[in-house]
């Protein structure tokens, strides 16, 4: 698929993945992966081991016969690297670029070896591809600590890592839904981060965004920065109330709807939730269509064997 005349997407839809990071139940989610084709040839990050091949299928064709001279790795979390070894293998002179940090991280995810291959970069380093050049941008704890965007500053695209992402199709799912729920439990805790990435990310001109997962963001870009802007403020979407009760015998339950009342009464926007298991939750992100169960209001963030997750969720 075309971004640009000179970018793909090569990416991978995973549709029948049971839990995203072994925990999140999702709609499905997409491996994003593009190549940048100039004088230079460089794929920008692999997929999950779930899906090597079929990703391995999709950058063959898009060379047409051509090797890569760069693949470059914006996270080693294994929905990313799970295909390093394998392309780097397929193609033995692509040099690997990535943060000095992802370098020292390397070995947990590939053979020692390849450590050898590695073109290690910082702030603001580029790498001329021809008329492309990519600027690296480091965004440590966005949501690992060796994580790096990189922008292509000829055609404006910010290859942007995670951020940005979002669970479900990325050719049929709307964004904001899943992207919200991704945010808040892949990223969520690491709002200084995502705030001082925001405004390296504002110095940029930036005509389309490429994530890691989910579609590919162009046109006006100001929802969905203005969303992350939100949410890494920890700022509520909507000015109101929650009023969040738990009741072992309906006593509780009682005092927090005449609360509730009475804050309605001042005029405020007030949403009432039963934290008890089975409740359905009148939320808008909990529970896709294609979904046959739902959390509130996320899954937790534990293994789903834990009590936690078992209290969390209803179906
Ligand atoms: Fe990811």
């Amino acid at each position: 698929m075309k971004i640009t005349d000179s970018i793909k997407y090569v990416g991978v839809y995973d549709g029948d993945i049971d839990l995203f990071e072994g925990q999140y139940k999702v709609p499905g989610v997409s491996y994003n992966s593009y190549i940048v084709f100039d004088d230079k040839i460089a794929v920008m990050d692999t997929v999950d081991a779930r899906k090597t091949n079929e990703w391995l299928a999709n950058v063959e064709a898009a060379l047409n016969g051509k090797a890569p001279d760069y693949l470059v790795i914006a996270h080693l979390e294994p929905d990313h690297s799970g295909s390093i070894q394998a392309m780097a293998d397929k193609y033995p002179e692509m040099k690997l670029v990535m943060t000095a940090k992802a370098l020292s991280m390397l070995p947990q995810f590939v053979d020692a070896a390849l450590a050898a291959r590695a073109v290690a970069v910082k702030e603001n380093d580029t790498l001329a591809l021809g008329a492309h050049t990519l600027q690296f941008i480091t965004a440590p704890m966005v949501h690992w600590p060796e994580v790096m965007l990189s922008y292509e500053r000829s055609e404006k695209v910010l290859f942007s890592a995670d951020a940005f992402g979002t669970f479900g199709n990325p050719e049929t799912d709307p964004w904001l839904p899943e992207a919200r729920r991704y945010y808040f439990n892949i990223v969520g805790k690491y709002g200084a981060p995502v705030t001082a990435l925001l405004k390296k990310a504002a110095a940029l001109d930036i005509a389309a965004i490429c994530p890691l997962h989910g579609p590919v963001l162009t046109g006006d870009l100001s929802e969905y920065v203005g969303k992350y802007q939100v949410w890494s403020s920890y700022a509520p979407e909507e000015a109101g109330v929650l009023v969040a009760y738990g009741s072992l015998h309906g006593n509780t339950a009682k005092a927090a709807k005449l609360a509730a009342d009475m804050i309605r009464e001042q005029g405020a926007k007030v949403t009432v939730v039963d934290l008890a298991p089975g409740t359905i939750w009148p939320l808008p992100w909990q529970k896709p269509s294609n979904m046959t169960s739902c959390c509130w209001p996320a899954p937790p963030t534990t293994a789903i064997s834990s009590p936690r997750w078992k209290t969390s969720c209803c179906t």
